[in-house]
């Protein structure tokens, strides 16, 4: 690979630093005029501005036209591995369901897991590629992919093995969630806590033993799991090493959030229904709120308080929710629009809430989520002059090209 030139940078705009942005830090980035970065073996080296240049030789140059250039979004919430859709839910929300009724009526999250047990490891990979492939076009080089769609040890561990072998075989990096308990299956109807004895005795140590997951989450809510089981369940794997994610207070609060905030989760996700509680657990466990504006709109329902936990010290991330049911949509650039609009965040706050909040919360934050010297070269050329333009245009897609490790994946 060599080394790399980035040529003739309008603007690169950044958080800076490893760690989660909160309070005010959140709204911190750093904005390089007339810039330069110099890449080696896909990782940043050096970085000038003000018309300053960055000491050669260089094998390749890109040059990026005087564009806005930003690192590349980070994903850190997605249910990219399903069999089938469910566009028919459109029709039954038209005629008043609303979303958890269709769950607790069979459907739903249930519906994709039949359509999922079906499928086979082959048709998941190629499917679940293409939407990777499409979150890069779309400016996004790291994500995090939920299992989730199983419910029971082979298929659960069938997802698990799709997203490992994508994490090895495509340019995006992917860092894998367990989410076990995202329902009862039908095969447990009416005993979840004895599913959720059988997911941390027979489940979760195949998981551990063959390394297939970073994360365990567990969708906490009303005719789901509830805080108790929510609490076994994420002690238990706790204890095995994993770490902790919640769907939390997505449309009621039964104290997802406070239990996040107790075992000092990465992530606490949804947040829609959150209350003062939550949020003060939240702030003391140093836990980061993923919020998902996408959902809130899919679902016409209110939007999560992101510029109250700001204010309250939560470091705020933004992700797709990537979803069959709540949200089928990857669209982040979307996500960035209705951060601006509905969670009333600068373009600062939204740019560290798709950047360096998301990859700390999926454990990428050394690696990824800045652009500074010793960070991977995961950047993003805008065909825009600043970063303002991105969260005001939408429905467009506004990248110019990708970069991937150094190496140009969009053209
Ligand atoms: O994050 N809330 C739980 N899980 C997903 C939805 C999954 C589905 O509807 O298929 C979510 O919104
Ligand atoms: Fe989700």
């Amino acid at each position: 690979m060599g080394r790399v030139l980035i040529k003739n940078i309008g603007c690169l705009q950044t958080p800076e630093g490893s760690y989660s942005h909160k309070g005010s830090k959140q709204g911190e980035n750093k904005k390089y005029i007339n810039a330069e970065i110099a890449i080696e073996d896909g990782v940043i080296v050096e970085i000038k501005s003000g018309g300053r240049k960055v000491s050669g030789p260089f094998d390749e140059e890109i040059d990026a036209e005087g564009k806005l250039v930003t690192p590349g979004l980070v994903d850190g919430h997605t249910h990219m591995v399903f069999g089938g859709y469910r566009q028919h839910e459109v029709a039954m929300k038209l005629a008043g369901a609303d979303y958890l009724d269709i769950l607790r009526a069979g459907g739903g999250i249930l519906d994709t897991v039949r359509k999922t047990r079906e499928a086979s490891k082959e048709e998941l990979y190629e499917k679940t590629k293409g939407f990777l492939d499409e979150m890069l076009s779309i400016g996004v080089t790291s994500c995090e992919a939920k299992s989730g769609y199983g419910l029971d040890k082979e298929s659960e561990i069938k997802m698990l093995e799709v997203i490992g072998d994508l994490a090895e075989d495509h340019p995006m990096d992917v860092v894998p969630t367990f989410l076990g308990p995202h329902a009862v299956p039908p095969e447990y109807e009416g005993r979840g806590d004895e599913y959720i004895e059988m997911t941390c005795q027979e489940i979760l140590p195949e998981i551990r033993k063959r390394n297939l997951a970073v994360y365990c989450d567990v969708f906490c809510e009303d005719s789901v799991f509830n805080a108790e089981q929510s609490r076994k369940y994420l002690t238990c794997a706790r204890d095995m090493g994993f770490g902790l994610k919640v769907h939390a207070d997505e449309i009621e609060a039964i104290g997802g959030t406070e239990l996040a905030g107790e075992l000092e989760a990465a992530s606490a996700e949804h947040l829609i229904a959150i209350t003062e509680s939550g949020m003060d657990a939240m702030a003391k466990g140093g836990v980061t709120a993923m919020c998902l504006p996408a959902t809130s709109f899919y679902l016409n329902k209110t939007f999560a308080p992101a510029k109250e936990m700001i204010e309250k010290g939560i470091p705020v991330a933004m992700a797709s929710d990537f979803n069959p049911g709540s949200c089928p949509s990857l669209n982040l650039q979307f996500v960035i629009n209705l951060g601006c609009l509905k969670y009333k965040l600068t373009p600062e706050e939204v740019l560290t809430a798709v950047t360096i909040n998301p990859a700390c919360a999926i454990g990428l934050g050394e690696k990824v989520g800045t652009a500074e010297v010793g960070k991977q070269a995961d950047l993003v050329i805008w065909n825009a002059p600043d970063f303002e333009m991105i969260c005001y245009r939408f429905g467009s897609n506004m990248v110019d090209r990708v970069i991937k490790k150094g190496s140009l994946v969009t053209a």
